[in-house]
Parts: structure tokens; sequence; C-alpha cells
């Protein structure tokens, strides 16, 4: 199980940076994927939202391309989120893209655009379903729990069968039924990997499965357990332009060296407009992430290793890849950073960026660079990574009391 396991975790391992995308009907009122449940909208008045949806054509190659660009390399999107509208052609409801506004399947231009960019494809569903007349009623009634559960088989099913190789299966909010029993998790998700070998499962059908998912944190789950963040990129999932909070440019980088100091994954969401563009504002933020990857991809892809052993230092935050500790300093403290603590050898130090060396000293307790910029050399978002070729393990300790033999 493990080994079979570490054979299918093996790309999504090192390809560290996802694209979430949440459209649905929702986008059109443009509050949140919640504001059928939190505006408390009666059934029958959000279902003509399915009509007059009209996206544009093949918005999915302008998601990939801007993944591509953004160093991303995978996707995630909402097949189906709680509001209950299917984003394919299904069999298992009317309610879905082809039969009403849009008139096609949403799945599959996906799907292409994926392949199109070579971007691994990912698909979330809702277990939970506001408008399935069993999607509440299950928790009480067994006639009905057996329905939704035939329905909830029935959409797992053609998602696996009908588009290929999929590589992630993220389901979400397993609400009403209270244990993986009821919702027959165990079952499906072998139904899952029976159709798909090679898939990947996350945690939200109420089993461990593959990966462990925190929501608006990037916080790492313990050794041995994968985890990918996901998090908004201004609070919505769903299309809000009210929601001006953007995350900035450091603070997507920022997260992607949490992401690699606790050997997870970050999935960051766009809730792209009725008609399928991308906010403005994804743009303006993530071009420049991608031009940033560009130069300094090395400690952010591949395998990298836990960075527990290091502390913080006021002028930046480690991560690692066995015997090399990369410094992402993201305060430029001018020519001449000092690191203490460090109870390895460096042999060499140079900016991840360029490849230049830089000259340092290094004593029992103090590593210092010198004739550095007075700059940050980073033009893009003042992040700078300097990567230190250490004999052995790095590892860093300071104590908060200040002791000088
Ligand atoms: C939450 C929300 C949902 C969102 C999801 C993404 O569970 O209910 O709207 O899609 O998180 O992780």
């Amino acid at each position: 199980m493990s080994d079979d396991r570490d054979r299918r975790m093996k790309w999504w391992r090192q390809a560290r940076f996802g694209m979430f995308v949440h459209w649905g009907l929702y986008a059109q009122l443009g509050r949140h994927e919640w504001v059928m449940n939190r505006e408390r909208i009666p059934i029958k008045e959000y279902e003509k939202l399915a009509d007059t949806w009209k996206p544009k054509e093949r918005p999915a190659r302008e998601w990939a391309k801007l993944a591509k660009q953004a160093g991303m390399k995978y996707m995630v999107m909402t097949t189906k989120h709680h509001e209950g509208f299917c984003l394919w052609d299904t069999e298992q409801t009317d309610y879905n893209a082809a039969k009403h506004g849009p008139g096609r399947d949403l799945v599959r231009e996906y799907v292409e655009a994926c392949r199109e960019f070579g971007l691994k494809i990912g698909f979330y569903y809702s277990l939970m379903d506001w408008h399935h007349p069993d999607g509440a009623k299950c928790a009480k009634d067994e006639d009905a729990r057996k329905r939704f559960i035939e329905f909830t088989d029935g959409c797992v099913r053609e998602l696996c069968s009908n588009y290929g190789k999929i590589d992630i299966l993220w389901y979400d909010v397993s609400w009403p039924l209270s244990s993986p029993e009821l919702w027959e998790s165990a079952r499906r998700n072998a139904m899952v990997r029976e159709l798909q070998p090679d898939i990947i499962i996350n945690n939200r059908s109420q089993l461990p499965e593959d990966f462990g998912t925190p929501e608006e944190h990037v916080t790492a789950e313990g050794k041995g357990r994968d985890w990918e963040a996901c998090m908004t990129f201004n609070g919505s999932w769903g299309y809000m332009p009210s929601a001006i909070d953007w995350r900035s440019v450091r603070e997507v980088i920022g997260m992607l060296r949490t992401a690699a100091g606790g050997q997870g994954n970050l999935l960051l969401n766009i809730g792209p407009a009725p008609d399928g563009s991308v906010p403005e504002e994804a743009y303006e933020r993530l071009i420049p992430v991608g031009k940033w990857l560009e130069k300094n991809g090395e400690p952010v892809y591949g395998k990298v290793d836990r960075a527990d052993g290091m502390e913080w230092v006021p002028t930046g935050q480690w991560t690692r890849k066995g015997n090399t500790a990369y410094f992402w300093c993201n305060r430029w403290p001018g020519n001449e950073l000092a690191i203490g603590g460090l109870k390895m050898k460096v042999q060499e130090a140079s900016f991840v960026a360029t490849g230049e060396g830089i000259e340092f000293d290094q004593t029992e307790n103090r590593l210092v660079m010198k004739n550095l910029p007075e700059e940050s050399p980073d033009d893009i978002a003042g992040v700078t990574i300097i990567k230190l070729e250490c004999e052995s393990e790095p590892r860093q300790v300071l104590g908060a009391g200040y002791v000088v033999l």
C-alpha cells in the first residue's frame, strides 16, 4: 500500500504548486460560492441561474495557460459545488451544463485544456448537495440515503470513466452523513481506484486517503503525511468582485516557501467570472510569481526535505533539499548578511537566480556573507534565494539566551 502510494504520489510530491478553480452558477451572483445557503435563496429561484449562464468559448484554455505561466503543475476544478449544478454532461441529473445555459460539457473543455498545456488534472467534487432532493433528507431517511449514494456513485463513476486519465479526486464537504460507513466511502474510493489506478484522493470523504487539506492556512501535517494547503486568493473561492483584499506576489511566494519547507503543496484558487475570464488581479500576481519561479524554482520543485531543523532569523526563512539549505531572504539587509547558530559546515554559497558565488566567513556560531549588493538582487518580489551547500544535514540551533563564549 505505501509502495503504491509512493508510486502514485511521485509527481505530486515534486509539483508543489497547483491552481484551484471554483466556477459554477454562483459566479453570476458574484457573492461567494456559499451565496445560495448564506442568503437562503430558494431553490426555484437559484435554478434560474442554470439557464442564464452563458460562458464564453473555452475559458479553461485561459486558466490553463495562466497556470502554466505561473509555474503551476496541476489544476483542480469544481465539477459540482455545493449548489449541486454539474458542470459535465451527466446522466445522473438534468441539472447540468450540457442541458442548460452553457449547452456543453465544461468539464471536458477543462480536461482538454489541462492536457493541451501539460498540466495534471484534478476534479473537485462536493459530496454535500443543496439541490438534490435527497441531499439533506439522506441523513434521516434510509431510502433517501440509498438513492443519494447511488447518485453520488453515478457522478463519481462518470467522472472517473468518461475523461481518460484523471490525476486527483478532490472531495469536499461530507455533510450531512456522519460517518464514512454511511457515505460508503471505502467502497466508492475502491471503485475510483479500479477505474483510475494512479489517482490521488484527498481526505474529505471522511477517510484519510492520500493527503490532508489544510484550508486557508499553510500548515504542515505530521511527518510522513502528505498535505496540500488550499488557499483563496481574495477570501472567496467563487468569483466575488467586491472581495478586494488580494494576496500579494510576496505572500504567494511566502506560501510556497512554507509549503516546500514542510514537504507540502500549495493549491491556490482563482474564481473566474461568469463568462469564464480570469480576474485581472489574479493575472497581475500570477504572472510575476511565474517569472520569479523561472529563476528561483530550484528549491520549490522536485524532492524536498522538511526544514524542521532550522530556526527563524529576521531576514528570511529556510527550505531544504538533502544537505543543501536554501535561505529565502525576503528582507534584504544590505551588503552583509549574517546568520547565527548553523551547526553544519557550509562549503559553497551562491544565488539561485544567477548561480553567482557568494563570499563568506564561517565561524563556530556565525555565517557572514560579504560583498553583497546594497539592494535585494531580486527585482520581481524582493525575495532572493541563497543556496548553501553543506557538508552534512543543515541544522541550526539558536536558544533565546545569548551567550558568547
Ligand atoms: C470549504 C467550502 C467550499 C470550498 C472549499 C475549498 O469546504 O465549503 O466552498 O469549496 O472549502 O477547500
